[in-house]
């Protein structure tokens, strides 16, 4: 169950402009959480949103340009996030690469280059954990919080073309029990969401998206496919007390499909 009510805390995501993150966004709010969401080329997309956000919402919302290929610019994204905001609750490692920046990385075994692979493994890794050290840093000061990092189950079940982010989804996801291992007696979680597939623009980009829609439709129990308000349910109970002694783990949201 997630808490009735986040009046004063404040959630910080990456790329909350599309799929998955904008929902985040959105379900947040809802909840009278003030939110700061980051976004790589959408700025008029972004400032849509916020004012969506503050009219529907009545809570502070602000968004920053962040590029995940340079990870160490989430310094200074966080120093602008301190001058708007002066606590944080919650981060969500959630933004995620795609197109030219993933050629090599994306695609079948054989055709897999270590520059795209390096560039996933900067975005997916480097990213969270400069993002979340910095979360850290923050949280520790008002008595701890949660970091959750996105994750897929592309890492648990061959998706053809995904191995290159499969395989930084399981590096993440061990990067997030290493985290939770040592910020615990800051009072700070960490865990991951892994999401089966979810009709977004990332899973539009599959060359065979159709195929590959049909065939998770088949696979679920549920007879359909994930949609982008499916994992905010278990990332609005990771930031909840309801899941005070939950850490350093992987919540799997994935339509049933991963067993069958
Ligand atoms: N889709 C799925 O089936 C699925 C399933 C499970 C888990 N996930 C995970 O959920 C997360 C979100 O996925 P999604 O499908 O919602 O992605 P998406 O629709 O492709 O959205 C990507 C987001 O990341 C931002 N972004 C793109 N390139 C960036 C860069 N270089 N630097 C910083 N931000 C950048 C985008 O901002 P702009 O709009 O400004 O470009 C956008 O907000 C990812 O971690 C993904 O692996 C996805």
């Amino acid at each position: 169950m997630a808490e009735k009510s986040m009046h004063g805390k404040t959630l910080f995501i990456s790329g909350g402009t599309r799929g998955i993150g904008k929902a985040m966004v959105y379900a947040y709010a809802e909840k009278g959480c003030a939110v700061a969401f980051t976004y790589a080329s959408s700025a008029d997309t972004a400032k849509e949103i916020i004012a969506d956000i503050e009219s529907k919402y009545s809570v502070k919302c602000r968004a920053y340009k962040l590029d995940i290929l340079e990870p160490l610019t989430y310094k200074d994204v966080y120093k602008l996030f301190d001058e708007d905001f002066d606590r944080l609750d919650y981060f969500i490692s959630n933004a995620i690469i795609s197109g030219r920046a993933v050629v090599g990385g994306f695609g079948p075994f054989m055709r897999l280059k270590p520059r795209g692979l390096n560039n996933i493994y900067t975005a997916t890794v480097d990213a969270f954990v400069v993002g979340a050290q910095e979360a850290a840093k923050r949280m520790e000061v008002t008595g701890g919080g949660s970091i959750i990092s996105m994750s897929s189950t592309g890492n648990l079940v061959y998706t053809p073309n995904y191995a290159g982010h499969g395989t930084n989804k399981a590096a993440v996801e061990a990067m997030v029990r290493y985290a939770a291992a040592e910020l615990g007696e800051k009072n700070i979680r960490v865990n991951a969401v892994s999401g089966g597939p979810i009709d977004t623009d990332a899973l539009k980009a599959f060359p065979n998206y159709e195929e590959v829609k049909g065939e998770v439709v088949r696979r679920s129990p549920l007879s359909r496919m994930g949609e982008v308000t499916d994992l905010t349910g278990a990332c609005l109970f990771l930031c909840s007390t309801e899941s005070s002694w939950l850490t350093g783990q992987t919540i799997v949201v994935d339509g049933g499909t991963t067993f069958q």
